[in-house]
């Protein structure tokens, strides 16, 4: 499926709110199945434009690389969302008229709004003269003077900024409203099915339980997007952001350390060696140095079994239903959440680790006793990692709509752990991929088991 690319180029002073709009704007694309990049000015210039300053002649050199790249990005189908300051409208404007679909998004906010907020301290500095040459101080800025779109970030919500963006990108037809379901599914595919290939190992990494969780996870396919240990990029931007590099907000990290002795490259197999001695293989992409100046891993791990294909044959059979994952012994807080679900969605879908045969058997019985068997599938999956408890609902979102579900019911991590939708409440609906339809703790071992908390997405 090949879709016209397109260049969102965003323009405006240091702290206007570039680079947040671009990361926001590429989930809610990617939410919606288009490939997203975003190009950065602060990161690219440790890059592509490294070594370049702030000179007039650097500054444009920087921005035409930027829009090369972003050009290159949008031929092949690509949304490139650039943020780099790009001062001159002569230059922006050539990389419009080198560009074909371009919108020019100016991010407007006023000097003193900036200098007040200055979470770099550069405006600081360069009104104090230790910084010369700096954007809106002493070098110029030139306003576009026909914007596609202009945002006023001092005055409206993040949120605001974003629809109005959304807005023109719809209206000039470059991308259809709403989310699609399944997208997340569709990107999975893709990074999987890529990898295959013959090839020896090289060596062996032992995993303890956590990571050998996440591996079995990532293997299955409820993991998705992610296909493997983390390389430096995704790495660094979960830390800062907890976000993969494509804008994708994600519950937890895979770093894979490298044994010693163990030599490898871009393109080589490892043995993944888990508790009982099962094993995986995993396809190197990358070799990267960590903080403490480690050797770290990343890679893709090869699908063995049939849950990728389990998952792919179902894709869209189950958009209308909604998915549970069931972590604890059966009770009657359960059984009021099933109703709650059935209500809403008319089909759900009961997640349970492959390995709980009692959990599986109990919610059998349920399933059965009560008639559900045309309404309720019973799904099972590989024990799921344990995340921090402020990530543990948007494991439960990753999950649940890797399984194809169209709305998920979430449970809290625990009696302590925040309820499940102020833990998501940072984050877009759209960025989800799924509607919130229940979400709250479930009282687990009471004699009357309470679901407490009963909430609509909208
Ligand atoms: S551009 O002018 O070439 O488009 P770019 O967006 O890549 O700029 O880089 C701007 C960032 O570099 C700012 O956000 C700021 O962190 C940093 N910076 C350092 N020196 C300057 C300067 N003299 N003017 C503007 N930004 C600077």
């Amino acid at each position: 499926m090949s879709r016209p690319g397109f260049v969102v180029w965003f323009t405006g002073l240091s702290g206007a709110g570039k680079s947040t709009l671009a990361t926001l704007l590429a989930a809610e694309l990617q939410a919606r199945g288009a490939h997203v990049e975003v190009l950065d000015g602060d990161e690219v210039r440790a890059h592509l434009t490294k070594g370049l300053g702030f000179s007039r002649e650097d500054r444009d050199t920087n921005v035409r690389r930027i829009g090369y790249v972003a050009r290159l990005l949008a031929r092949a189908g690509a949304v490139a969302i650039t943020a780099a300051i790009s001062p001159y409208r002569a230059t922006r404007d050539e990389q419009r008229a080198a560009a074909g679909r371009f919108l020019e998004v100016y991010c407007r906010c006023p000097i003193d709004a900036l200098a007040a907020r200055d979470p770099k301290g550069l405006y600081k500095k360069a009104l104090a003269g230790e910084i010369t040459g700096f954007t809106g101080i002493d070098d110029p800025y030139e306003e576009p003077e026909r914007p596609d779109v202009v945002v006023d970030t001092a005055e409206r919500s993040v949120d605001e900024c974003l629809a109005q963006i959304l807005r023109v990108i719809e209206a000039r037809g470059f991308m259809r409203a709403g989310p699609t379901p399944g997208a997340f599914v569709r990107a999975r595919d893709r990074v999987h099915l890529g990898a295959l290939g013959p090839a020896r190992p090289v060596g062996e990494v032992r995993l303890d339980e956590g990571a050998w969780a996440i591996a079995e996870g990532v293997e299955h396919g409820v993991l998705s997007p992610l296909a493997g240990p983390l390389g430096a990029r995704d790495a660094t931007k979960l830390r800062k952001e907890g976000r993969l590099e494509s804008g994708l907000a994600w519950p937890l990290s895979w770093q894979l350390p490298l044994p010693a002795g163990v030599v490898c490259g871009p393109g080589d197999m490892l043995e993944l060696v888990g508790p009982e001695e099962k094993r995986m293989s995993l396809r190197v992409t990358e070799v990267w140095t960590g903080d403490r100046g480690e050797s770290l891993v990343a890679g893709v791990v090869l699908p063995a079994g049939a849950g990728l294909e389990g998952l792919h044959a179902r894709r869209g059979a189950l958009l209308d239903a909604a998915g549970f994952l069931v972590r604890g012994p059966l009770d009657e807080g359960h059984e009021r959440l099933f109703d709650v679900a059935l209500e809403a969605r008319g089909r759900l879908v009961l997640a349970i680790p492959r390995d709980d045969e009692a959990l599986l058997a109990a919610a059998l019985r349920v399933v059965t006793t009560r008639g559900l068997e045309d309404s309720v599938l019973v799904e099972t999956l590989p024990r799921l990692p344990r995340v921090p408890a402020d990530r543990d609902a948007l494991l439960q979102v990753v999950v649940l709509r890797n399984l194809g579900v169209g709305a998920a019911i979430l449970d809290a991590a625990g009696p302590d752990g925040p309820a499940p939708r102020a833990a998501l409440s940072s984050l877009r609906p759209a960025e989800l991929g799924l509607e919130v339809v229940a979400a709250g703790p479930v009282e687990r071992g009471a004699t009357h088991g309470l679901f407490t908390r009963r909430m609509r997405a909208r």
